[in-house]
């Protein structure tokens, strides 16, 4: 039996799937399968829309008896906990039997519980005849107060996108140096400043740029959003994302939308590109690999397709 450290569980909908295992893909170097992924590379799950919770795994068995036996033997001290079961996919125990179990391991820990504010909560879960008992972290969602940004467009990118291209231009890397290329009001930078990152913006529209500062300054995120067309940005940086321009708010020719990602890669040499057009020549006419591709639908409108390409320049 391998053992890992966590235990993901995903939630998302049907059309971000895709989206969710390219993220998963570049948070922890392999995908999210079942929403669900065993990993020992520690994630804050409120960093991606797409976690739902992070169980830290205590204790594990493929003996049910035997794990409670391990519960019992922690001696666990801490007051005010609470117990959560934590369905995996291929789990087939019955409500019944999982109230059960929720008794057993409560009964295992010698404090008082408390149901309404715990202090922590433990989980325990099965996943292909081994158990697992564990402390659950839960995406806050705090995030979602973005939703109330003073500054929206229509062409705004949905914020779970946003979360998941940020991620994915990140990677693994410690403290990238990011660029929101074509930052519109700035919903990628108000993800990417909420994780952390350090980002910048630009935008060649000045009323633009200036609900993206309004937006950031909301939040109190201190992050600089230049009034460039992005063949003027003099500057280097670890990723760019770039979320093309499109439709009559921001209309742009196939000669703008390549001369854009023509200038991004003088600036960085590794970029993810959200285009809604099929941009294929243009990303190969500007010298870059395409390392992953992933399309995301809009839900209840089947014929509006964002592409993500995740690429890097050849050389
Ligand atoms: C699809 S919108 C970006 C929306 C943004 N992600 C958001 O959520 O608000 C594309 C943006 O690209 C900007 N843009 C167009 N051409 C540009 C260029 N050459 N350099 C920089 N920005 C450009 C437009 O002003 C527009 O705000």
């Amino acid at each position: 039996m391998q053992a890992h450290k966590y235990i993901y569980s995903f939630r998302y909908d049907h059309t971000e799937s895709n989206l969710s295992k390219l993220e998963s893909w570049y948070m922890f170097h392999k995908k999210e399968s079942n929403k669900q992924l065993f990993s020992n590379i520690e994630i804050e799950p409120s960093k991606s829309a797409f976690i739902k919770t992070r169980l830290d795994v205590i204790a594990s068995s493929d003996n049910y008896e035997h794990l409670i036996d391990q519960i019992k033997k922690k001696e666990i001290m801490t007051n005010g906990f609470k117990v959560e079961y934590l369905i995996l996919e291929g789990d087939e125990t019955r409500n019944k039997e999982r109230l059960g179990k929720l008794k057993d391991v409560g009964y295992s820990i010698n404090t008082f519980p408390d149901y309404h504010n715990p202090t922590i909560t433990y989980g325990i879960c099965t996943y292909e005849g081994v158990w697992y008992f564990g402390v659950v972290i839960k995406n806050n969602f705090i995030w979602q107060k973005h939703k109330q940004k003073p500054f929206s467009y229509s062409n705004s990118i949905k914020q779970n996108i946003a979360k998941a291209l940020v991620n994915i231009a990140a990677s693994t890397k410690r403290n990238p140096k990011l660029l929101d290329a074509c930052c519109g009001v700035g919903t990628i930078m108000l993800e990417a400043c909420f994780t952390g990152y350090s980002i910048e913006g630009c935008d060649i529209s000045w009323k633009t740029c200036n609900n993206a500062r309004a937006n950031l300054a909301h939040y109190d995120y201190a992050a600089e959003v230049h009034h460039a067309d992005i063949k003027d940005l003099d500057k280097q940086y670890d990723a760019a994302i770039i979320d093309l321009p499109y439709n009559i708010y921001s209309p742009a020719s196939d000669m703008d939308i390549s001369n854009i990602i023509k200038a991004t890669t003088e600036i960085t040499n590794r970029l993810v590109i959200v285009s809604t057009a099929e941009i294929g020549d243009a990303i190969e006419n500007a010298g870059l690999t395409v390392l992953d591709y992933c399309d995301v639908s809009k839900r209840g409108k089947a014929n509006f397709t964002r592409k993500v390409w995740v690429c890097e320049t050849r050389n």
